[in-house]
């Protein structure tokens, strides 16, 4: 069997779980949700829900990663047999994340390119829709293919897919080593600028303002607990993998927090310099900032559009700085995300990293062909949104109330980090895991689910929400089942933790 790969440093695997923590969710995503929910009081539900579930799981994940040394299902199976589900099923949500997530990277290739020219003109939004996109009514469940999309995102799975063959630590950590520190400048000449123009108070007033009344709202403690699991790549089999290379007697609690709060001083940092811009930009047309801001898409790639044409000066730059910011974030993410199903493949099957990579990498590139169709945004969305709800959020619950009530391996988890960390947690870790996250996550999905079954998310049609949610949703849980069920060629899930430390499937 072939050695184990491993991070050559330290920094290397910090670097490398930070690539993976700020992805898009940090740029685009966290600066509306803050703002749709309370704007400066959402701190604490998130800082509460960083600490309370955040944190504790992402030490959780290194941990097993790191004690057990496999992939996520690896680690599952190693831990008990009948567990072995929970990792194919994360798996099989990383890889829906991995067939949409490179298409926005997709967007963002091609906006950094038409920021050469300000391609969009004065209408952004039409310009998104109808003459990137080709967005039309009518065309059936998908229309044809946007070459305009198809393009970059061939760009996007042949660099993510090269930096996988090269391996741990000549691919993906060498990636991140490059790419982390370039990605760090850019976004701070930008929130700098941002900073500096006219009407930037406007917007960071209107972020940082406390909406006390809007704690009492259950659904603002929800949106915390919501986007802190697919911002800090926890319970979708990514820090698992990661911490699989860890050397064995490496400090897990110091990387826990390091990576924790640097993810969350940039998603922070966004904010500021996001509605910075969304300050001037509402400032310099005269209106208010609910006027201009917006989410996800419409954000990315309506609104900066816009903003960047009204920029004073340097337009075309500080365009190609924000797409590329994107461009740089979101590939260091998606790495990760696809890492996640090459580890579970080699581990179960026994193949070579690079036929792992072919198989595993190349069915993800084709299935986000889907997305690359005239109806790709609204799939996208739809997607995004069910496997977050219900998989994410639904996988922290399982995976907590697994490891915490029935395979009861909190305990022998916070032995093993207190003995290799340089600082110990305490028991608020296990009451975190335990009884606090359980609790809200389970009023989260109970919420999540009547809300759902009630109305159609986005006001799709049915069947539109039952094939590309619900299906998708569940289909995730019974292709973890069903992989499960496999034998393991490798016979490496019937290794004692004994023969696991002393490196014995190393052989
Ligand atoms: N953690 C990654 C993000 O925030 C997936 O986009």
């Amino acid at each position: 069997m072939a050695e184990r790969e491993q991070w050559g440093s330290r920094a290397g695997f910090v670097l490398a779980a930070i690539g993976s923590a700020v992805g898009l969710g940090n740029i685009w995503r966290f600066p509306y949700v803050a703002y749709e929910n309370g704007g400066g009081a959402f701190l604490i539900p998130y800082l509460f829900a960083l600490l309370t579930a955040g944190i504790p799981i992402l030490i959780m994940e290194f941990t097993m990663g790191q004690r057990f040394r496999g992939s996520s299902p690896l680690t599952y199976a190693r831990i008990n047999r009948k567990a072995e589900w929970m990792g194919w099923w994360q798996i099989a949500i990383a890889f829906v994340i991995s067939t949409y997530y490179s298409v926005i990277i997709a967007w963002a290739i091609s906006y950094t390119y038409f920021s050469f020219s300000l391609s969009w003109g004065d209408n952004p939004e039409g310009f998104l829709f109808n003459d990137f996109l080709k967005v039309e009514e009518g065309v059936g469940y998908f229309g044809s293919l946007v070459p305009g999309v198809l393009i970059p995102l061939i760009i996007v799975w042949a660099t993510t897919l090269a930096i996988l063959f090269k391996g741990v630590k000549k691919g993906i950590e060498l990636a991140n080593r490059i790419l982390i520190p370039t990605l760090i400048l850019m976004f701070l000449c930008i929130v700098i600028r941002a900073l500096t123009l006219e009407g930037a108070s406007v917007g960071l007033d209107a972020f940082f303002r406390p909406d006390w009344e809007g704690l009492k709202n259950p659904s603002v403690w929800v949106a915390a607990y919501g986007h802190i699991f697919f911002s800090l790549s926890v319970a979708f089999a990514i820090m698992i993998t990661y911490s699989s290379y860890l050397p064995k007697k490496a400090d897990i609690n110091n990387n826990a927090f390091i990576t924790a709060f640097s993810n969350s001083g940039f998603e922070i940092l966004a904010g500021i310099g996001v509605f910075a811009v969304l300050g001037f930009m509402a400032v310099s047309s005269g209106v208010g900032i609910d006027d201009v801001a917006a989410g996800g898409v419409g954000l990315a790639f309506v609104v900066f559009p816009q903003i960047i044409n009204t920029f004073p000066g340097f337009n075309e730059f500080f365009g190609f700085l924000f797409f590329g910011c994107l461009v740089l974030a979101g590939i260091t993410s998606l790495i990760s995300i696809v890492e996640t199903y090459v580890a579970g493949i080699q581990d179960k099957f026994n193949v070579t990293r690079t036929k792992a990579v072919i198989v595993g990498g190349g069915l993800s590139a084709l299935i986000s062909l889907v997305f690359a169709t005239q109806n790709g945004v609204n799939i996208l969305d739809a997607v995004d949104y069910f496997i977050n709800n219900f998989g994410i959020a639904v996988s922290g619950l399982v995976t907590v109330v697994a490891m915490g009530w029935v395979f009861r391996k909190l305990p022998e988890i916070k032995d093993h980090t207190n003995r290799v960390s340089d600082f110990k947690i305490g028991s608020w870790w296990t009451f975190c895991l335990m009884v606090v996250t359980p609790i809200i996550l389970g009023i989260m999905f109970v919420q999540n689910l009547v809300t759902n079954l009630t109305s159609n998310y986005g006001n799709f049609d049915t069947d539109f929400v039952i094939t590309f949610g619900w299906s998708i949703a569940v289909l995730a849980i019974v292709f973890g089942f069903v992989i499960s069920a496999l034998k393991w060629q490798t016979g490496k899930n019937q290794l004692s933790v004994k023969e696991i430390q002393e490196g014995k499937d190393d052989e």
